[in-house]
């Protein structure tokens, strides 16, 4: 079967994995390889002999060989790729933040419809193994009702200069929360600072209200001491944390809830704490990107639509923009 031909807009931090990933799939050739910085496109061009480098976007939107391109560029630049790359009849991969407005984002999501391309969002977390545990746990009933979500995403740097820690960090935390609540939330409320500058949150905290009373709770920072990546489930039977700084013992179990006796006794009384084991589950890890990038090929190949298409993208952006409004007014609720 040929392969299919793909070029790649931006190669510095993040895109250089991507394209490495790219670069091994044996189902993909890299034809082409774009980035604005002579630098980086100097240092890739040599790690790359078999691709062609350029500086400008249109050697690789207007090639008709390349059948889909990889954005990974800073995301105000988000939009007008794709768009042109949908334009060119291209397939269309793009890093998270898929776009940074709303009405880009349904603009995406109907071309991609219109079109009949695949656009899909690097929303990695959909794709790591041990979220995908999480999910088939939840879905089979084994932690019960699920009560409340929270996260944390915290370290020192990369400082962003325009977007803030909100859209760099949480559309992943977003992504994974609607993934296991399989829902949208109600109502977003979202408190942060910029203390580096002050227009631009180095911190946030944000919460979002889902029906039921169900709540989710996300941290995120580049200013911080601690290097964390860690998530919490509570459900009323079991209770899960999920710790991405662990190299293999990244999930435990709780077998920990609250029972209650029956209406009739006294409160204190009726109630009763279950502390049962801890479970470590073997998870098969393979590293997410590269299943992220497997997945974006079978989609292409068999027509199929993206677990975190431009629809998944437009519902973490929605969310986004929601938090933002809240944070610019102190922590405003805002209804969804
Ligand atoms: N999935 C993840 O875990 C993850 C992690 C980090 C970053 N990201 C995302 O990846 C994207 C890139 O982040 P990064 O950290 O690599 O940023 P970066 O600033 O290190 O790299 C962006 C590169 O894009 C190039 N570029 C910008 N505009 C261009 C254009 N019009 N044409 C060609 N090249 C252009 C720049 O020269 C630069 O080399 C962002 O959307 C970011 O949110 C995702």
């Amino acid at each position: 079967m040929d392969k299919i031909q793909i070029g790649q807009i931006g190669v510095g931090n993040w895109g250089k994995n991507l394209l490495r990933n790219f670069f091994n799939n044996p189902q993909i050739k890299v034809n082409r390889i774009c980035d604005l910085n002579s630098t980086t496109l100097n240092r890739i061009a040599h790690e790359y002999p078999d691709s062609i480098v350029s500086t400008q976007v249109d050697d690789v939107l207007k090639d008709p060989a390349i059948q889909a391109v990889v954005i990974a560029t800073q995301p105000i630049t988000h939009y007008e790729l794709a768009k042109k790359a949908l334009l060119n009849g291209k397939h269309v991969f793009v890093e998270k933040p898929m776009v940074l407005d709303v009405q880009h984002g349904e603009e995406l999501v109907r071309m991609a419809a219109e079109l009949k391309k695949i656009v899909m969002v690097g929303h990695i977390l959909e794709y790591h193994p041990a979220f995908l545990k999480l999910k088939e746990m939840i879905t089979s009933g084994e932690l019960g009702e699920v009560y409340y979500i929270y996260t944390t995403r915290v370290n020192l740097g990369i400082v962003r200069e325009e977007e803030n820690s909100l859209w760099s960090f949480a559309p992943h935390d977003i992504s994974i929360i609607l993934m296991l609540m399989d829902q949208e939330p109600q109502r977003v409320v979202c408190c942060g600072q910029g203390y580096l500058r002050k227009e631009v949150e180095d911190v946030t905290f944000t919460t979002l209200h889902f029906k039921d009373n169900k709540m989710a709770h996300l941290h995120v920072s580049w200013l911080d001491p601690h290097k964390i990546r860690k998530i919490t489930v509570v459900g009323s039977k079991k209770m899960v944390v999920v710790d991405d700084m662990e190299s293999t013992e990244k999930m435990r179990i709780y077998d920990k809830g609250v029972n209650f006796q029956g209406a009739v006794l006294p409160y204190g009384e009726a109630i009763t704490l279950r502390t049962g084991d801890i479970q470590i589950p073997y998870i098969k890890m393979q590293e997410p990107l590269q299943l992220e990038v497997q997945h974006f090929v079978d989609c292409i190949r068999n027509g199929k639509t993206p677990r975190s298409d431009a629809k998944d993208g437009l519902r973490v952006v929605k969310i986004l923009d929601a938090a933002q409004k809240s944070l610019k007014q102190h922590g405003v609720p805002i209804e969804f």
